[in-house]
């Protein structure tokens, strides 16, 4: 059906004339909108709330935290030793094979923190120094090219950095003016190549969880089994694991 949309639609816009083309584009779409299984059932979706202000984070767990969790346990294998990780030990402190976890932040105030320093600053890491960084949810609060060349650096030859940034995200509402981007897969990419590194990078999510994640939506209420499959075109987060400098 959707087909025989799509042919009338290239027909019509080849062969008709403009008020003739629109008004039969327009049916169409109309048409299109109210086929069993294409009308939108709004229910309470229908508001302009968001179902939670904190990414879901009081319905169960964030749907963004679905695919890090599962990107960080799909490369478990490479945190081991000497481990940097920002704000606190949260995934590698879970992980036998990680001896020591250097906890980063810019935040002073953070009392699980044991590196004050600036992810901008270049050098501000030590050289040479970890066997795996783990940098999540991070990047959007920095320039990520320095971010990244400084992460590069304080790697360990071998050592891998395992990252993820958000493609889509709410606003950060408590660090609204230095909650600064959002990237696509290769974005990642290419922000990766530009601090002069190499990694490998792909998208996790689909339509829904992107829907849903937006809303406030916690991957409860989705329902894991509808999470697992990605679609590359609706990536709700980007992961990568970088290589030293
Ligand atoms: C939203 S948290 C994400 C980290 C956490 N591990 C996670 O997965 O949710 C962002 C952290 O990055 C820190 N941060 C922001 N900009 C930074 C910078 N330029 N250098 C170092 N840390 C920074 C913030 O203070 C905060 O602790």
């Amino acid at each position: 059906m959707s087909m025989l949309f799509i042919t009338a639609g290239r027909l019509a816009r080849r062969y008709l004339p403009e008020p003739a083309r629109t008004g039969l584009q327009q049916a169409a779409q109309a048409a299109r909108r109210g086929l069993p299984g294409s009308r939108v059932q709004w229910g309470n979706i229908n508001t302009r709330a968001p179902f939670s202000e904190f990414w879901g984070w009081d319905r169960g767990l964030p749907v963004d935290r679905y695919y890090i969790e599962r990107f960080i346990a799909a490369n478990r294998g490479r945190l081991k030793g000497s481990a940097l990780e920002v704000q606190s030990a949260q995934y590698t402190g879970e992980i036998d094979a990680v001896e020591h976890t250097t906890v980063l932040d810019i935040d002073e105030s953070n009392t699980r923190a044991t590196l004050i320093a600036d992810l901008n600053e270049p050098e501000s890491l030590p050289a040479a120094t970890f066997d795996c960084v783990v940098l999540t949810q991070t990047l959007q609060y920095t320039d990520p090219v320095a971010a990244l060349r400084n992460v590069g650096r304080s790697l360990k030859p071998g050592g891998r950095a395992v990252v993820t940034v958000p493609c889509l995200s709410r606003v950060d509402p408590e660090a609204p003016s230095v909650d600064l981007w959002r990237w696509t897969p290769a974005g990642l990419r290419r922000t990766i190549e530009l601090a002069g590194l190499r990694g490998t990078v792909a998208g996790h999510g689909n339509s829904l969880a992107a829907a849903a994640f937006m809303l406030g939506l916690s991957a409860e209420d989705v329902g894991r089994h509808r999470l697992a499959l990605d679609d590359e075109a609706y990536p709700v987060i980007a992961g990568a694991v970088i290589e030293p400098a």
